[in-house]
Formats: C-alpha cells, structure tokens, sequence
C-alpha cells in the first residue's frame, strides 16, 4: 500500500474572484483570495498546490503565483503552456514543479494532452532550462504509449495521465477501455522510472475508478474540491477527498 498525495488546483477560486473584480485586482474587496484558500488546503493535509497560469489569465493572476510561491508551504506545481513569456516567468519564480499542458484559448479548461512527439524540438529545450533551475518537469498526456516513451526521451521527470476521458465515460464499455489505456499507460511509464501523477476530471464519485490505475504518485484536483467546498468549506472538501484517496494499493 501506497500513500496516494493530493495536489488541489486552485484555478477556479481565481476563476470566482475573477467574476467580478477581474478590473478591479487591487480592490482590497477583491474576493476570494487563492492563496489564503491554499493555506486551508494544506491545513487539511493536501500535499501540494497547482494553479494554472493562463496566456488569457482568465483566473490565475501573475501575482497569484508569485504570492503562492512565497507562501505555499508544501508543494507548488505551476502548470503552463509551452511558450516564451510564461516560460520565462517560470524560470522567475521558480516553482517545485512545472506541468507542461495543452493550451488553446476558446478551450473552458485543458481539453487533450500535449503531443509530446509533435512538439519535441520546443520541449526539449523547455526541460532543459526548467531541470537547469532545479525545477521537476511533468508532462501532461493521454495514456499512450508513444506518448510516455516521448517523455522519458525528452527527460521528463513526470507524467501526468489525462483521466478526463474516464471521468467523463457515458457507457460501461468505454469506461472499461479507458481505464484499461490508462492501467498500461502507467505500467509503461513506471517501467521508464517516470513518477506517474493523473487529473483531470476526478471527482468525489469516479476516484473509486482511479484506484485501479496502478503506480500512482498523485492526484491533481480542481473543480471538483472547489464545488464541494461551495456547501462544507476548503477544509472539509479536501479531508474529503484524501480520506476518499486512502488505502490506495499501488
Ligand atoms: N491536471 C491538469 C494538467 C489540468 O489542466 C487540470 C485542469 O486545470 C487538472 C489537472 C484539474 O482538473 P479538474 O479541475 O477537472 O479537477
């Protein structure tokens, strides 16, 4: 048995505070702020934080994650699309982890995982500069074999599965295929000594699906933790879920 760590993506208490004070960021009225939020979240025992900078900054504010990086205690993973500026602003304030993410910007939230083979050539000079900043660098891919082995080829520390398409199986049948890409997937990047994390879409309900998926180092969650804690608080939302992720066999 293995102690399965929660990572709480805080983007959509952002996203709230955005709703209505995007124009007004410096109003001492702006609400809710993400990183006291994080606090709680820690309190109650998640092992890291995630925010996603976005190149919009629909949520995320370049300030949030400064302030995250000044106060996050335990674990700070910054997810970012591959490009110069927010590269740079990564190499600025050196979070933990970075995890490499798609990013398109009529998309509501990361919809695939990155083409790692496509897009070689960029993310290997991406790990480079990241690992030469001390920073672990995760990739963010669908279950799929070519895909690990591009990570591993790129020096990937990390591979963070897309499970958005188990968390969102409409029959029996696909669920059972998905979890099946996903159970290889895993065996194949542990075999590679990648750490495997998975997100996307895990919720409260389908964590009992995630359990089956072997090798498991952590989970990122977002929206799910952020709407439970709507009715019984941060702190409540995110014991929750861990009791919910414990007894995980590995
Ligand atoms: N992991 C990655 C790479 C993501 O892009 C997201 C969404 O921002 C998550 C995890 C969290 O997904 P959710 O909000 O559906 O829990």
């Amino acid at each position: 048995m293995s102690t399965l760590r929660l990572g709480v993506n805080i983007d959509h208490v952002a996203t709230l505070r955005q709703a209505r004070y995007a124009t007004m960021p410096e109003s001492k009225n702006a609400e809710p702020d993400p990183i006291a939020i994080a606090s709680i979240c820690e309190r109650a025992g998640a092992h890291g934080i995630t925010a996603h900078l976005r190149a919009d900054r629909r949520h995320m504010q370049d300030r949030d994650l400064e302030r995250l990086r000044a106060n996050v205690m335990t674990k700070l993973n910054l997810e970012m699309g591959n490009t110069a500026g927010i590269i740079d602003f990564a190499l600025r304030i050196v979070p933990d982890e970075v995890c490499v993410v798609p990013e398109k910007r009529e998309e509501i939230t990361t919809e695939g995982g990155l083409d790692l083979i496509a897009h070689a050539r960029e993310l290997r000079s991406t790990v480079k500069r990241l690992h030469a900043a001390g920073i672990r660098v995760s990739m963010f891919i669908d279950p799929v074999r070519e895909q690990v082995d591009a990570a591993g080829e790129l020096g990937a520390d990390i591979v963070e599965l897309h499970t958005g398409k188990l968390a969102n199986a409409f029959t029996e049948k696909f669920a059972r295929q998905e979890l099946e890409r996903l159970r290889e997937a895993a065996m194949h990047a542990h075999n590679l000594n990648l750490q495997v994390n998975a997100g996307h879409g895990i919720n409260y309900h389908n964590i009992v699906s995630i359990h089956k998926i072997p090798h498991l180092t952590e989970l990122n969650i977002g929206h799910s933790i952020v709407s439970r804690a709507a009715f019984i608080g941060f702190e409540a939302a995110v014991r929750e879920m861990l009791g919910l992720m414990e007894n995980y066999q590995g």
